[in-house]
């Protein structure tokens, strides 16, 4: 089923948590919707389940509105993080609840219930778990069923609420192959939300990353990665060194800066600034630069440094342990700052060209947390 959505707005009280969201997805597409907490991603969802109703905007499911349909009558398949089982009842009646709680006229046969299940059981390779009771399975294994007894229904769209946030990250990984094979074998329509990019773009066919209730650019991997549309999706990728620089023809300058490795970029003169991901800056001595090394980390693989600026402020960057500069790179040396990789925005986007933005040292987070 194609979901065309437009114009989406919600508010909850004072907070506009949807301010006019524009989406297609086509039929047996897998979308994921990325963005950090609070972006809104869970209102869509709902929105799309009929558990809440926008302030306007269409919602159209293969040209039928749904936002004239109640809840049950749009057939979703819905699994959340913490989507509880019912824990009296064994795995098979958990799957075969959707179907059983139908109205009479629309219910099955006890047997054809039975046969959908047994067949569920044997797609989702839980076979041997079909007499269990939720409290006797691992969190891997619940949100497998919470996904069979989403299926079970044959829903028109499968939506899925970060279904492996509180799993560890090597079952998440396990579980984003096996779901990335359920959705193909079915056909399905699926809206998958994750805050973690790596889930995303390994598992979707195309990423919407979401923030603060708009759309900030939809895309494959690598266009988001090494394009980003916004400074707020550069940020959320990684790039979190910002400089301020001035554009002269297309080419950015900036004090202690070499700029050259970027490409031209098609923007008026002026004010503007550089977002680079902290790996993506070379640090070269050379005595006459602005910069110094105020401190030197490593973490065995790479360097960690800041660097100050008399003016500008500190910044950051990640070097590879290996590489063959580093014994020249001590603390106090004065060094150049070369950019490899990074993304030039205008100022008049509202944001500060004056000093460098860096989120200082932090130690290694486990990504997919
Ligand atoms: N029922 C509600 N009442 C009031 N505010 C809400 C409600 N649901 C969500 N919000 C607010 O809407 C914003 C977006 O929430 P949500 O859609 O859950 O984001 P996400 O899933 O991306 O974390 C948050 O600021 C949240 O506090
Ligand atoms: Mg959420």
């Amino acid at each position: 089923m194609s979901i065309a959505i437009s114009g989406l707005t919600k508010r909850f009280g004072q907070t506009d948590v949807l301010c006019g969201v524009d989406l297609e997805v086509s039929k047996g597409e897998l979308v994921a919707l990325l963005g950090p907490s609070g972006s809104g991603k869970t209102t869509l969802l709902k929105i799309i389940a009929g558990l809440e109703w926008p302030d306007a905007g269409r919602l159209a499911v293969n040209d039928q509105n749904w936002l004239q349909l109640a809840a049950q009558d749009r057939r979703i398949g819905f699994v959340f993080q913490h989507y509880a089982l019912f824990p009296h009842m064994r795995v098979r009646d958990n799957i075969a609840f959707g179907l059983s709680v139908r109205p009479r006229s629309e219910r099955p046969g006890k047997a054809v219930i039975a046969a959908k299940v047994d067949e569920m059981l044997h797609f989702l390779q839980i076979t041997h778990l079909a007499d269990r009771f939720p409290g006797q399975l691992s969190g891997g294994q619940r949100q497998r069923v919470a996904l069979g007894r989403a299926l079970a229904i044959e829903p028109a769209v499968l939506l899925l609420d970060e279904p492996f946030g509180a799993l560890d990250a090597a079952i998440r990984r396990d579980l984003r192959r096996w779901l990335r094979g359920v959705h193909d074998a079915t056909g399905s329509t699926t809206i998958f939300v994750t805050h973690d990019q790596e889930e995303a773009f390994e598992l979707a066919d195309r990423v919407v990353v979401m923030g603060e209730g708009r759309i900030e650019q939809i895309g494959h991997a690598d266009a988001i990665h090494d394009h980003p549309a916004t400074p707020f999706v550069a940020r959320f990728m990684g790039a979190t060194v910002e400089f301020p620089v001035t554009l002269n023809s297309g080419r950015a300058e900036a004090s202690g800066l070499d700029i050259s490795a970027l490409p031209r970029r098609a923007l008026p003169d002026g004010p503007a600034r550089l977002f680079a991901r902290p790996e993506d800056i070379t640090l070269i001595p050379d005595a006459g630069a602005p910069w110094r090394i105020a401190s030197r980390i490593s973490n065995g693989a790479h360097l960690r440094f800041v660097l100050s600026h008399p003016a500008l402020g500190e910044a950051e960057a990640d070097v590879p342990r290996r590489t063959a500069n580093a014994d020249a790179l001590t603390p106090d040396a004065a060094v150049r700052l070369r950019i490899e990789a990074g993304t030039i925005f205008p100022a008049e986007r509202g944001i500060a060209t004056t000093s460098v933005r860096s989120p200082g040292f932090e130690p290694v987070k486990e990504k997919s947390r």
